[in-house]
């Protein structure tokens, strides 16, 4: 099984890629967590630009989705919502509606934040675009305060509760997935 690990957040140092390492270390055997840093290369999106062929990296980007069984992703907060770079990726993913790459695609949401509150409103935006665009979000729930202080300074999780939080939060997508091959 393939897991996409998707990052909300472009800079190096990010808490919320640091999650998603520790989500990849996690994962039970049989399962690969791939890490994508193709963000910053998706082009903003145009109605316009959205043809036969689309731009290589939007188009890479869906494939990708497709070929993927779940995605994970983990989000910084940027003024009480998402990233506009991930928003922006999804826009170019959504498309089109009907039979988009997301439709239908388990997907899991955390967030995480420098401050107490963890970034739990870029979560449930992120759960709301991600459902509007038609993928199954699964219940999964978990919003990180103070992110920075579970890190080390190599960015490595050293927080046990933070750890069994995205072992549940990867269990229940991994189990959405079962789901849809049960519905299939
Ligand atoms: C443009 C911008 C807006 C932000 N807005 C919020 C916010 O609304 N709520 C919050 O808790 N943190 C906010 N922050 C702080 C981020 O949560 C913090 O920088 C976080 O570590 C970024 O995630 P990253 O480490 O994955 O890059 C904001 C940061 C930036 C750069």
């Amino acid at each position: 099984m393939r897991v996409l690990a998707i990052s909300g957040s472009l800079r190096d140092a990010s808490n919320s890629t640091a999650l998603l390492r520790a989500v990849r270390e996690e994962a039970p055997e049989g399962v690969e967590v791939l890490l994508w840093d193709g963000l910053k290369e998706i082009p903003p999106y145009d109605h316009d630009d959205d043809v036969v062929p689309a731009p290589a990296a939007a188009a890479a980007f869906r494939e990708l989705v497709r070929e993927v069984d779940a995605i994970f992703f983990a989000t910084p907060e940027y003024n009480s919502s998402i990233p506009g770079a991930l928003k922006n990726a999804l826009d170019w993913g959504s498309r089109p509606l009907a039979t988009s790459a997301f439709r239908n695609k388990p997907v899991a949401v955390i967030s995480s934040s420098a401050g107490a509150f963890g970034g739990v409103w870029a979560a449930a935006e992120l759960r709301k675009v991600l459902g509007a665009m038609g993928a199954r979000v699964a219940e999964a729930e978990l919003s990180v305060g103070h992110a920075h202080e579970k890190l080390d300074e190599h960015g490595r999780l050293v927080d046990d509760d933070v750890r069994q939080g995205l072992r549940e939060a990867l269990e229940t997508l991994l189990a959405e997935i079962s789901l849809v091959d049960v519905a299939a």
